[in-house]
């Protein structure tokens, strides 16, 4: 990197309406860390920034049907998220919120200045408004039949079904999702950005300048350059965000994808007074830190954005990687199918670093890559626990039985010993090469054969065996081992922080620079170590199978939630429905039915007469809880013959998604024989 100073490294902000999931970690605050903690361990100087993004409709889609406000979701989730990462040991310099009030001001300066500079298009439209609720609606408040394929629950900018980008006017019948009325076109107007006129300059930024950055980031930043930028509008008409600070704006604010990537500055801001070195110093390294979805918003617009204020750097880097998987399916929140930060440090205590190394090992790069629970069983058992523990625990507890836990000397080096020892100076350059080039799966390849190497060497020198008969050997031999287990604390640091903290309180050893790495005289002859621990247990097939079936759990539940939504009847005509003549009655008598499980004969009082009714809540009502309440009963149906028994009516009940009934009563005492109508 040589001819910057400094790194400014930002990770996405997270949006502040769930908690985090392992795709967040895989896809950028792993990486972004891991970056961090390498330079760092460089001594470079070096800001690593994160913080929630509390703005946009989502969220206050989510308080609206909870019946809270904006900003008890975002506290919510805001304290979550960040304890998630603090759990993890992401190590953000701050980790700051877009509801914060230097927020605000940063994001309210910086479109002042853009404003007074011209460099917005003001335009007024036509937009869809809410006359019930005195409102305009949001793209995603508004749903409608799509023009492409008929699906009758499409949004205002996206139908679910087929996939195509719509706007709302596109819609057949709109319906606006707040109130269930047809909405209205109103006029409203908006500031814009002319991404158009940045064209020829981005071409020669990103196409001509950036061949560097990876295919998958410059190719999206190609494609969308090629298809043709159109003025973006960066205002909305809500109440909730940072308000528009110009006058005749009421009722307006900054459009979130506008506000949120200013939240680097703002954190950066709120850290330190000399903010404005990071930021602007044409030293200082900008890198942005996402995933695929937001490429064009961060190689594309907030670029513009920047070089529109004037003052602020461009971004020198943008890592982005794609998605992860979980078990061959698209992780999802509204369908619950994620593993949960939060959830797996319950139900995985202290394995924290586990995790991150599955998610590096496996990091979805360059192409959608999918996590499974056999493959973390497999990377925790047959590389951290059998490579990288076994090695460490056996190199300590050698030199502690040998040697009373003393380093011993090394002596006349054999050809392999050399060898061995080159090879653990040369993996420096190599996992340096892969960090400088953001391949992180690489460089942990590279970082774990240093152990491979250790595992290898010990392994092939049998040091149990030497020991009666030539202990001079095992002395060279361990001494051997400890430097090399001495470089692991250095080598893997950035990537398994917790367990390389503890290995060396095992070594005895402090935290080393990156620069020691690949010195074969880490630890002296005669230096004590302790006696160690185990750094990585065993994953048992329990352990995994248990969260295949949590899972396999949801993926019931979905679909069951799904067979609901699909088993909705055709509509009927009123009379239809007033075919059916539905009562209420209290149960005056209940038993179960002979030699059955589920049959309860019940003796029920209609208003209209006592009558018998075989009923299967037998598994869910015991008989004496029933006697005195009241139901609901549909005493037209036909009788019917039911086990020797005539059944003349039907008790009506909810059925839960595991398949529990529950009856329908009343929630006041009416009088028995009271219609259902
Ligand atoms: N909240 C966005 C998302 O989760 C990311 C915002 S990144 C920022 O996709 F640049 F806008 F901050
Ligand atoms: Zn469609």
């Amino acid at each position: 990197m040589g001819e910057f100073k400094r790194t400014l490294i930002t990770t996405a902000l997270p949006y502040a309406n769930g908690p985090i999931h392992i795709g967040h970690l895989a896809g950028v605050y792993v990486p972004a860390d891991i970056y961090a903690r390498y330079l760092r361990l460089k001594n470079e100087e070096v800001l690593l920034i994160g913080g929630s993004d509390e703005h946009g409709v989502p969220i206050t889609l989510k308080a609206k049907n909870e019946g809270i406000t904006p900003q008890d979701v975002v506290d919510k989730f805001h304290t979550i998220i960040k304890k998630s990462f603090q759990d993890f040991g992401i190590s953000f310099d701050i980790y700051s919120r877009t509801s914060a009030k230097i927020h605000h001001q940063t994001a309210s300066e910086f479109f002042n200045k853009m404003y007074n500079q011209g460099q917005f298009i003001e335009k007024t439209s036509e937009q869809y408004y809410d006359e019930e609720n005195q409102q305009f609606l949001a793209d995603r408040y508004i749903i409608g039949t799509c023009p492409k394929c008929g699906f009758e629950k499409a949004y205002g900018d996206q139908c679910e079904s087929c996939g195509t980008s719509l706007s709302p006017t596109e819609l057949i019948s709109p319906t606006s999702m707040i109130s269930g009325n047809k909405p209205v076109l109103k006029e409203t107007k908006h500031w814009y950005l002319p991404l158009d006129q940045y064209e020829p300059w981005l071409r020669e930024w990103i196409l001509e300048g950036h061949k560097e950055w990876k295919p998958n980031v410059y190719g999206q930043c190609k494609s969308w350059i090629d298809s043709g930028l159109l003025p973006r509008a960066v205002t909305r008409d809500l109440d909730w965000g940072v308000p528009v600070p110009v006058e005749d704006a009421a009722g307006k604010v900054l459009y979130v994808w506008f506000d949120a990537p200013i939240g680097y500055i703002s954190a950066t801001r709120e850290l330190t007074p000399d903010w404005e070195k990071y930021w602007k110093d044409p030293d200082t390294r900008l890198i942005h830190f996402i995933g695929k979805d937001n490429i064009v918003f961060h190689c594309i617009i907030f670029p513009c954005m920047l070089k529109a204020e004037g003052t602020f750097n461009l971004p020198d880097n943008v890592p982005a990687n794609e998605f992860l998987n979980l078990e061959n399916d698209k992780i999802s929140t509204s369908r619950n199918w994620a593993v949960w930060l939060h959830e797996y440090l319950e139900e995985f205590p202290g394995k924290e670093d586990v995790l991150k190394y599955v998610l590096t090992a496996n990091a979805p790069e360059t192409k959608d890559n999918d996590f499974t629970w056999k493959d973390f069983q497999a990377r925790n058992n047959n590389e951290l626990v059998a490579i990288l523990g076994n090695f460490v625990n056996r190199a300590l507890v050698l030199t502690n039985k040998y040697f009373s836990g003393r380093v011993p000397e090394r002596g006349r080096l054999s050809e392999y010993d050399q060898e061995t020892l080159n090879a653990l100076a040369s993996l420096k350059g190599e996992i340096e090469k892969s960090l400088d080039s953001f391949r992180f799966r690489e460089a942990l390849k590279n970082a774990m054969d240093l152990a491979r190497l250790g595992n290898k060497y010990l392994a092939d020198e049998e040091p149990w065996k030497k020991w009666k008969t030539d202990p001079e050997r095992v002395q060279t031999i361990l001494n051997v081992c400890l430097q090399i287990t001495a470089n692991l604390t250095i080598g893997l640091e950035p990537f398994l922080p917790f367990s390389m903290e503890k290995l060396r309180g095992f070594l005895n050893f402090e935290k080393h620079d990156w620069s020691m790495l690949g010195n074969t005289d880490l630890l002296s002859a005669n230096h004590q170590v302790n006696t160690p621990e185990l750094l990585f247990e065993k994953i048992e097939d329990s352990v995994v199978e248990a969260q295949i079936q949590k899972l396999l759990d949801t993926k019931k539940a979905n679909e069951l939630a799904q067979s609901r939504v699909n088993s909705a009847k055709e509509s009927i005509e009123f009379d239809d429905f007033g075919k059916m003549d539905i009562r209420v009655g209290t149960v005056l008598e209940a038993e179960k039915v002979d030699k059955t499980k589920k049959l309860l004969k019940l003796k029920i009082d209609t208003g209209i007469d006592k009558r018998t009714v075989v009923s299967g809540i037998a598994e869910y009502y015991k008989p004496e809880d029933l006697i005195g309440r009241q139901v609901s009963i549909l005493v037209n149906l036909e009788p019917k013959k039911l086990r020797g028994i005539d059944s003349q009516g039907m008790i009506l009940c909810a059925e839960n998604a595991d398949g529990t009934l529950s009856v329908v009563s009343p929630d006041q005492k009416v009088n028995n024989g009271s219609e259902v109508k």
